[in-house]
Order: structure tokens, then C-alpha cells, then sequence
């Protein structure tokens, strides 16, 4: 391990993680050095991907009762209608629309639960105090955070930063499956229950979806799901267990490569 990544390891307060030379199997973790040496990750254009044989069941997008053609937008369309969007009532209290934020052909995508206050004022996902302490988790795990491509769930700020309603995320959903579309990545990372619960279209708590990776129509995209930053910030004991999850990410998004 190189030393900026134990300094990063150390100020996120997780232990360092030191893989062993030449270790095979699933036992052993990927090591992150391997990441980082491979990042920035080059320029690509990955063929659509057929959906893996042997794979567990797949979430099928929650259904939405919004007829559109939001599944057919390119990234100005898609962009310039959530930018209008009046589809539920966060459009009233909303400073602006909140997109989303990185390279639009990464590998990975992260996807939060919704914009808070330095969010809604800034129109970017991740500004605050949540947001550098992901930034430090992402540079533990070998990228920067213009590498990778983060959104949320809603699009607009929650008054009071509230949960989202299940109303406002059916209303919303369909913009984040397209931005999953478009940038294909090669694993989704969703950070907190909300997120995961959204996405994957379940009830299960959080401790049940962690540990293992989802797959996620139409293409069995593979989702790891771990813990919001801001949950990690007020429980920083939990941030071991975020590291782990974050090792099972680097893990599946490498086998989607091999
Ligand atoms: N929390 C989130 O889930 N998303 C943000 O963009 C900011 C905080």
C-alpha cells in the first residue's frame, strides 16, 4: 500500500487494507493499489452488454404510471426535462433541479437519496459534508470523483430533508434509469436504504441488501449496495463495514471487465 493511500485510509478512520501478493480466490480482497493503478480509467465505448448467464434475480425497475418517453432521451433531453420537471410538489420548494454530476461514460455510478440544502443550493450532488466524506472513500478505492458518475433519487430537495415520498421517487425513478442507460456503467453503487430500497423496488432493510451484489434490468447491471456517507459520519464505527462493501464493489466491477 502506497502511502497517500494509508494517509486517505487513515483520515477516513478505516483500517488499512494490505492484499496478499500473489493470494488467489475469492478470499482474498482485491487490492485497491490495482484500482488506482488502472484509473483514471481510459476512455471507452463499451458494447451494450448481454445480460450474464448464471445471475441472481434481476430488479425490474419500479413501474411507473408517468407515460413518457423519458427512456428515450439522449443527455441534453434528459437533462433540459428534469431541469422542467413539475411532475410532483418538491418543483415548488426547490431551488433548482439537481442532475447529476461525472463522467458520463464511467464505470461506476453512485446513486444517493436526494438533494439536502448545499445541494439544492449549489445544483450538484454530494457538496457537503456527506459529499467530501464520499470523495474520501472514492480516492480509497482508487478513483476521483469526476471519474465516476453520481445521481440521486429525487432530483429535488426534500423540505427539511425529509425521506423521500414513495409518490416523488415514482415520479422521479424513471430519469435515474436513464441516466443508468446512458452511462452503462460497469457496477451501480447505491449509498443508504432509500437508494437501494428505490432502486432495487424492495422493502429489505439495509443489513439484508449489503454483502451480496443485486442485478439490475435490462441489462444485470450489478448493484453493491453500502451505507449513506452521512449515516457513516454520525456512526464512523460502521465505516469498516462501508470499506468491505466497497471492496465488494471494486471485486464485481473487475469480474465485469474479465
Ligand atoms: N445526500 C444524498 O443522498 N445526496 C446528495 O446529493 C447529498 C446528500
Amino acid at each position: 500500500m502506497d502511502a497517500r493511500r494509508a494517509a486517505i485510509l487513515d483520515a477516513i478512520g478505516i483500517d488499512r487494507f494490505v492484499a496478499r501478493r500473489g493470494a488467489a480466490g475469492a478470499e482474498s480482497a482485491p487490492d485497491p493499489g490495482v484500482a488506482e493503478a488502472s484509473s483514471p480509467a481510459p476512455a471507452r465505448r463499451r458494447p451494450i452488454r448481454a445480460p450474464a448467464v448464471a445471475m441472481p434475480a434481476v430488479a425490474t425497475p419500479a413501474a411507473t404510471t408517468v407515460a413518457d418517453d423519458v427512456a428515450t432521451l439522449d443527455w441534453a433531453q434528459l437533462e433540459g426535462r428534469v431541469a422542467a420537471c413539475t411532475r410532483c410538489s418538491l418543483a415548488a420548494t426547490r431551488t433548482q433541479t439537481v442532475f447529476g454530476t461525472g463522467d458520463r461514460r464511467a464505470r461506476w455510478l453512485l446513486v444517493g437519496e436526494a438533494p439536502g440544502a448545499d445541494e439544492d443550493r449549489q445544483g450538484e450532488p454530494f457538496v457537503g459534508r456527506a459529499g467530501q466524506l464520499l470523495n474520501s472513500m472514492l480516492r480509497a478505492a482508487g478513483f476521483e470523483r469526476g471519474e465516476v458518475y453520481i445521481a440521486n433519487v429525487l432530483k429535488c430537495r426534500p423540505p427539511a430533508n425529509r425521506d423521500p415520498g414513495p409518490e416523488e421517487a415514482r415520479c422521479c425513478l424513471p430519469y435515474l434509469h436513464r441516466q443508468i442507460a446512458l452511462v452503462n456503467p460497469d457496477l451501480v453503487l447505491c449509498l443508504g436504504r432509500i437508494a437501494a430500497q428505490n432502486l432495487l423496488g424492495v422493502d429489505t432493510p439495509l443489513g439484508q441488501l449489503r454483502g451480496r451484489v443485486h442485478r439490475l434490468a435490462p441489462l444485470g447491471t450489478p448493484v453493491v449496495v453500502s451505507y449513506h456517507p452521512a449515516y457513516l459520519l454520525r456512526s464512523p464505527s460502521e465505516k469498516r463495514k462501508s470499506w468491505a462493501d466497497l471492496r465488494l464493489a471494486l471485486e464485481t466491477a473487475r469480474g465485469q471487465r474479465a
